[in-house]
């Protein structure tokens, strides 16, 4: 495994971490077995991965449980990356969507956002947080500046309830509030070689202000491990409904491309989904790739993806050959 300091925080995390959203069950993601949860972490830990991100919003509650009974004994070996700001246990905030009976909202404010660090604390079984990312961005009509928030998690450092500050789904402009209120030391993005929005102009800002850059979904949501064939049919619920680059017409293109780079796997002897994440973490600037996982052999194929250090030339291949695809039609 590779580890990389998370902006200048001094929290060393391995390169491929853990996401465990998927963990948390509930309808995006369907049944899931804690047990199974349970050994996918400790496989985690020990293939060398030392962050682990998690939400209170993942399954309201369970995947941080999940994650505080697993790491029971081995607290001091884990990076836990949580986050704050999905608000449904009254009306305060912006609604953003409705789950499982839950309205939820975007609150950043800092009355909830300690209630919020308090409930994750017990949850997780731990008395300090890694790191603690906004989860999404305050918008109207209850939207709290950024720097009221930022103060908020600055008081919560000192405390010594967090030890790094991090924001997801920013823009650059948040993301220059948040380094007028204090040092930010991460954010967190959606970024894989299918979308890489993230290059254009808050990943070279993160380069220049020292600020690490944790990309999730980098696998597609599975869509880049070529496990969904031309012809496989998703149930109609599910979450990766609503990813463009699954739909059938879109989905065929980028299976194309993947079965192109067979010649790559060979050369590396690995599997596709190492290529994947191993060309991820080979970006410039790209500390951290958050890897979904709910079973052991997932998270060891993911880990596995340190190791492999690709050529430069076949880098550049593999971006043209993606760039070539253009957009997905919606
Ligand atoms: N900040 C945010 O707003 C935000 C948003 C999304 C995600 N995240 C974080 O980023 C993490 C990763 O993102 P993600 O879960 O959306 O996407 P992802 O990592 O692209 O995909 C994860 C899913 O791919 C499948 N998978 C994983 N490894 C595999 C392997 N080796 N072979 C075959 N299939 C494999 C699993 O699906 P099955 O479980 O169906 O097998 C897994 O749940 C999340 O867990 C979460 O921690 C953050």
């Amino acid at each position: 495994m590779i580890y990389k300091e998370i902006g200048n925080s001094g929290i060393e995390c391995s390169v491929i971490a853990l996401g465990a959203w998927a963990i948390g069950g509930g309808p995006f993601w369907g049944k899931t077995d804690d047990n199974e949860s349970i050994r996918t972490i400790n496989t985690a830990l020990e293939a060398g991965i030392n962050l682990i991100d998690t939400a209170p919003g993942y399954g309201f509650g369970k995947s941080e449980e999940i994650i505080g009974q697993a790491i029971k004994g081995k607290r001091d070996k884990v990076v836990i990356s949580t986050k704050c700001g999905l608000w449904w246990k009254d009306g305060r905030g912006t609604p953003k969507f409705e789950l499982e009976g839950n309205k939820v909202n975007i609150c950043l404010r800092p009355e909830t956002i300690k209630i919020e660090v308090e409930d994750s604390l017990r949850l997780l079984d731990t008395d300090y947080i890694d790191i603690l990312h906004t989860h999404w961005q305050a918008v109207e009509p209850d939207k709290t500046p950024i720097s009221e928030t930022m103060n908020c998690l600055m008081e919560l450092k000192k405390e010594g309830k967090i030890r790094a500050i991090a924001a997801s789904n920013v823009t650059l402009e948040d993301v220059r509030e948040y380094m007028k209120a204090g040092t930010l030391d991460a954010v967190q993005q959606k970024y894989s070689m299918l979308d890489r929005k993230l290059e254009d102009e808050l990943l070279p800002y993160c380069r220049e202000n020292q600020i690490g850059v944790l990309v999730y979904s980098p696998l597609e949501q599975a869509l880049l491990t070529g496990r969904f064939k031309k012809d496989t049919k998703l149930p109609a619920d599910v979450y990766r409904n609503n990813i463009p680059w699954f739909k059938q017409g879109n989905r065929e293109r980028v299976l194309d491309v993947l079965d192109s780079w067979e010649d790559l796997t060979e050369k590396y002897s690995c599997s596709l989904t190492r290529l994947v994440i191993a060309w991820t973490i080979a970006q410039t600037g790209i500390t951290v790739a958050l890897c979904g996982a709910r079973h052991p052999d997932q998270i060891l194929e993911n880990a596995g993806a340190a190791e492999l250090a690709l050529d430069k030339a076949d880098i550049s291949r593999i971006r043209q050959d993606i760039t070539s695809l253009g957009d997905p039609v919606q």
